[in-house]
């Protein structure tokens, strides 16, 4: 039965132009989207069931629960330092209708001997993991690509595969009217002073622990700001940041772009572990927040180059929400903190 009167939920004016969902090609099926990306993930490997998942060694810790929740064997290759697929192990190693993930690493697609690879192997199934891209400014690589929008936006969740297509009716999503995904975003939103930090702050600790592989859809609430958002003007702020960045920490840098053609998720820098977790404990101690993509690898520990990486990595703040002024700011912080003795 559908209702007429009592109070409002909450309205959204229609959207003028396509946002930066359909530019991610999220399904217009809600049915379709995900809380999270892991979620999508698992149900597509439930659907497709390929005998095994090949994930980079240099991957974060969900994408592996999305294999174990469908029940998909995972095995691991190796990257180099740039991050770049083992081509010649790869080759050897997979076998015909094996899923293959390789990641747009800091929003920047592989380079061209794995985009051959992929075109040489039409045998293997590949997933393109653009959870961290906004735009590679390169053709999409992959069968599929898998999104998570919060990493990138201001949406408070969701996740998908594009196209969705491939997701059997019973792995689709199912409203869930729960509020706690979005929880420590509504709190950050409506913190308009930045007074409650810590609060805000512990909401979204709580919601990143609680984050599991599940059926829930993503929020209404994630979905129409994604069909408004517009993807220009966020894709232009992130390179003027990030070219801003490159210009003034160029020994630093663990990319080797001053401006790139894609659109970055931050500027990683490359520090010995010690200076790292000093450079990170100071730039928090003076309110900028940077992200460790990923200290907990779930790879075995031969895998040393991206273990080593693991150690060494510090992804810098260079979004939408930021002007030259800011990055001036996270440039003088960096630079102190890592001449400090
Ligand atoms: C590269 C990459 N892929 C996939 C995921 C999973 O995304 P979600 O947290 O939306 O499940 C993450 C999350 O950290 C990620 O960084």
């Amino acid at each position: 039965m559908a209702f007429l009167g009592g109070f409002f939920g909450i309205e959204f004016p229609p959207a003028e132009a396509p946002g930066i969902g359909s530019y991610w090609g999220m399904p217009p099926d809600p049915a379709l989207t995900f809380v999270n990306a892991r979620s999508a993930l698992s149900a597509l490997l439930a659907s497709v069931r390929p005998p095994t998942l090949w994930l980079p060694a240099y991957i974060c810790r969900s994408v592996p629960q999305a294999a174990a929740a469908a029940e998909t064997p995972v095995r691991y290759f190796p990257v180099d330092v740039s991050l770049q697929p083992d081509i010649a192990f790869l080759d050897a190693a997979t076998r015909a209708g094996d899923m293959v993930l390789a990641v747009d690493y800091f929003g920047r697609a592989p380079d061209a001997p794995f985009l051959d690879f992929v075109a040489q192997r039409q045998d293997l199934r590949f997933v393109e993991d653009g959870c961290h891209a906004v735009d590679t400014g390169a053709p999409p690589w992959g069968r599929w690509c898998l999104r998570s929008p919060r990493k990138l936006v201001g949406v408070p969740d969701g996740g998908f595969i594009a196209p969705g297509d491939d997701i059997a009716e019973p792995h689709r999503s199912r409203i869930d009217p729960r509020l706690d995904a979005q929880r420590a975003a509504c709190l950050r939103f409506e913190d308009e002073e930045e007074q409650a930090n810590p609060r805000w702050h512990a909401a979204n600790q709580e919601r990143e622990t609680a984050e599991n592989v599940s059926r829930r859809r993503m929020s209404r609430l994630a979905r129409e700001l994604l069909a408004r958002l517009p993807v220009e003007a966020i894709a232009r702020q992130r390179r003027d940041n990030f070219q801003a960045l490159a210009e003034s920490m160029s020994g630093l840098a663990f990319l080797p772009d001053q401006r790139p053609a894609y659109v970055p998720l931050g500027f990683p820098v490359r520090l010995p572990p010690a200076t790292r977790s000093r450079v990170r404990a100071d730039l928090i101690e003076q309110g900028i927040f940077p992200a460790v993509h990923w200290d907990d690898l779930p790879s075995p520990a031969s895998f040393a180059v991206a273990h080593g990486l693991a150690g060494e990595l510090l992804t810098l703040p260079c979004d939408q929400r930021y002007g030259t002024a800011d990055m001036e700011r996270v440039a003088d912080v960096l630079r102190q903190s890592v001449r400090r003795p």
